[in-house]
C-alpha cells in the first residue's frame, strides 16, 4: 500500500503508517523508537547531526547568552518569548508559588535521611495531587495553567528540601526577592544562624544549567510524561512518572554517573586505560557523558556547558582542578580515537555539568535531581500540548509477540 507522507516545518518528514494495520494486518517493528515519531510538537527542534537546538525555533545559545530561565520556561510553554509586561507578570505568579503547603514538610520525615534524593522526589511530586486537588482538574483550562506554574515554582523547593533533609538541616522557605535560581541556591546552602549571600555568578551558571536542561523534544522522561498523561492521568502523577524515568544512568543519571567515572579514573595518565576498556566489546564500560541517541555531533549544549564551568571555576578560584584535567584528556583522546569518529560519539551536556556542579558545592546525589528541576518546564509544555491536541489517544503500542502459542492448562499433578 503507498504510505502518505508529512512533511514538518524542518526537518525529516515521516510516513504515515496509522492505516497500516488496517490495511494490511502488520504492525511496524522499532524497539527503541530510533525510527518512530510518536507525535506532532512544536516546541523543540533538534538537529543530531548538525548539533542545532532550537526551543520553539530559538536557537539554545542565544538563550542562554542573552535570556533567563523564566523567560525560557514562559517561551516554551506559550510558545513565544514574553513581552516586557508578560514576562513580570509570570515571574510574579512562578514567585507567588514558591512555596510548598507545609504539611508537606512532615512528609519528608518519613523517608530515610540516606535515601537516594531522586527517590524522594518522585515520592513528593507524586504526592503534589494529594495536597493540591484545586488544580488536577485536567478538562479545565484555568488549572491545568495552575498546575504547571504550580510545579515550575514548587519543584526547587521541594528539591532543596530533599538535599536539606539529607543533611540533618532545617528547611529554608523560599526568598520571593531573589530570583529563581537564586532562591533555590539560598534554599540549598543557607542555614537559619547566619547570613547567606549568593553568588551572582554562580545562580546566573545555575540558571544556564536550566535553560540547557529545560527541553529536549521526544526522549525517554518526556515520552514517559506524554504517555503517562495520555491515560487521563492528573499532572503532578505524570510529572513524578518522568522523574523516575529521568533517574536512570543512560539518561539524567548520566551527570551523576559521568562525575564518578572522572573520580574513579583519577589522573589523565590512566585515560587511555579508561578508552581501552569503553572500546572493548566484551567490557560493559562506557564512557559516561559521551554519545547521544540523537546528536552525531558535538552536542551545542556540552560547549556552553564547558564554557560555563570554566566561568564557575574562575570565579571560585579554581585554577587546577584534577577532575577537569582528567575531563579534557578524555574528551582530547576520544574526539582524537577512531572507536569515537567512526560512531560519532561526542560529549554530550553530562561530560560537564557534574564538574561545574560540584564545584558549586552540589553533593553528586542531587546532580539528576538539578536535572528534574530544569526539565519539569519542558515535561509540562509537552504534556500541555499533548492534552490540547485533538488527535490525540491513549498512547498503547503493539508488539511482535514471539512466546508460547496457544496451548491447554495442565492440572499441577499431571505436569512434569
Ligand atoms: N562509550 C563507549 N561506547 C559507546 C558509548 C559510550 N558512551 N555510547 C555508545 N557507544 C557505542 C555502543 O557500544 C554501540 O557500539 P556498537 O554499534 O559497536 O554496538 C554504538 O556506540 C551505538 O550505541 P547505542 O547504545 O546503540 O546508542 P544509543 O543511541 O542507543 O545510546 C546513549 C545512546 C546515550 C544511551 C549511549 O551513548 C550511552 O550509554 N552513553 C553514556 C551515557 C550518557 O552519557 N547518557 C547521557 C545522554 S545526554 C543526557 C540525556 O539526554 O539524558
Amino acid at each position: 500500500m503507498d504510505l502518505p507522507i508529512r512533511h514538518g516545518s524542518i526537518g525529516p518528514s515521516v510516513l504515515d503508517v496509522q492505516q497500516l494495520y488496517k490495511n494490511t494486518g502488520m504492525f511496524t517493528y522499532d524497539p527503541g523508537f530510533t525510527s518512530t515519531a510518536s507525535c506532532e510538537s512544536k516546541i523543540t527542534y533538534i538537529d543530531g547531526d548538525e548539533g542545532v537546538l532550537l526551543y520553539r525555533g530559538y536557537p539554545i545559545e542565544q538563550l542562554a547568552e542573552n535570556g533567563d530561565f523564566l523567560e525560557t520556561c514562559y517561551l516554551l510553554l506559550f510558545g513565544d518569548l514574553p513581552t516586557a509586561a508578560q514576562k513580570a507578570d509570570f515571574d510574579r505568579q512562578v514567585t507567588r508559588h514558591t512555596m510548598v503547603h507545609e504539611q508537606m514538610s512532615r512528609f519528608y520525615s518519613g523517608f530515610r535521611r540516606d535515601a537516594h534524593p531522586m527517590a524522594v522526589m518522585c515520592g513528593v511530586v507524586g504526592a503534589l495531587s494529594a495536597f493540591y486537588h484545586d488544580s488536577t482538574d485536567i478538562n479545565d483550562p484555568e488549572q491545568r495553567l495552575i498546575a504547571s506554574i504550580r510545579m515550575v515554582a514548587k519543584t526547587p523547593t521541594i528539591a532543596a528540601m530533599a538535599y536539606k533533609y539529607s543533611v540533618g538541616q532545617p528547611f529554608i522557605y523560599p526568598q520571593n526577592s531573589l530570583d529563581f535560581s537564586a532562591n533555590f541556591l539560598n534554599m540549598c546552602f543557607a542555614v537559619p544562624c547566619e547570613e547567606y549571600k549568593v553568588n551572582p555568578v554562580l545562580a546566573r551558571a545555575m540558571d544556564r544549567i536550566f535553560i540547557l536542561h529545560a527541553d529536549h523534544e521526544q526522549n525517554a522522561s518526556t515520552s514517559t510524561v506524554r504517555l503517562a498523561g495520555s491515560s487521563g492521568a492528573n499532572p503532578f502523577a505524570c510529572i513524578a512518572a518522568g522523574i523516575a524515568c529521568l533517574w536512570g544512568p543512560a539518561h539524567g543519571g548520566a551527570n551523576e554517573a559521568a562525575l564518578k567515572m572522572l573520580e574513579e579514573i583519577g589522573t589523565p595518565d590512566q585515560v587511555d586505560k579508561y578508552v581501552a576498556k569503553a572500546k572493548d566489546k566484551n567490557d560493559p564500560f562506557r564512557l559516561m557523558g559521551f554519545g547521544h541517541r540523537v546528536y552525531k555531533n558535538y552536542d551545542p549544549r556540552a560547549k556552553i556547558m564547558q564554557k560555563t564551568c570554566h566561568e564557575v571555576l574562575g570565579e571560585l578560584g579554581i585554577k587546577d582542578d584534577p577532575l577537569l584535567d582528567v575531563a579534557m584528556e578524555l574528551e582530547k583522546i576520544a574526539l582524537r580515537d577512531e572507536y569515537f569518529i567512526e560512531k560519532k560519539l561526542y560529549p554530550n551536556i553530562d561530560f560537564y555539568s557534574g564538574i561545574t556542579l560540584k564545584a558549586m558545592g552540589i553533593p553528586v546525589s542531587m546532580f539528576t535531581v538539578l536535572f528534574a528541576v530544569a526539565r519539569t518546564v519542558g515535561w509540562i509544555a509537552q504534556w500541555k500540548e499533548m492534552f490540547e491536541d485533538p488527535s490525540q489517544k491513549i498512547g498503547r503500542p503493539r508488539q511482535l509477540y514471539t512466546g508460547a502459542p496457544l496451548r491447554e492448562y495442565v492440572p499441577i499433578a499431571q505436569r512434569r
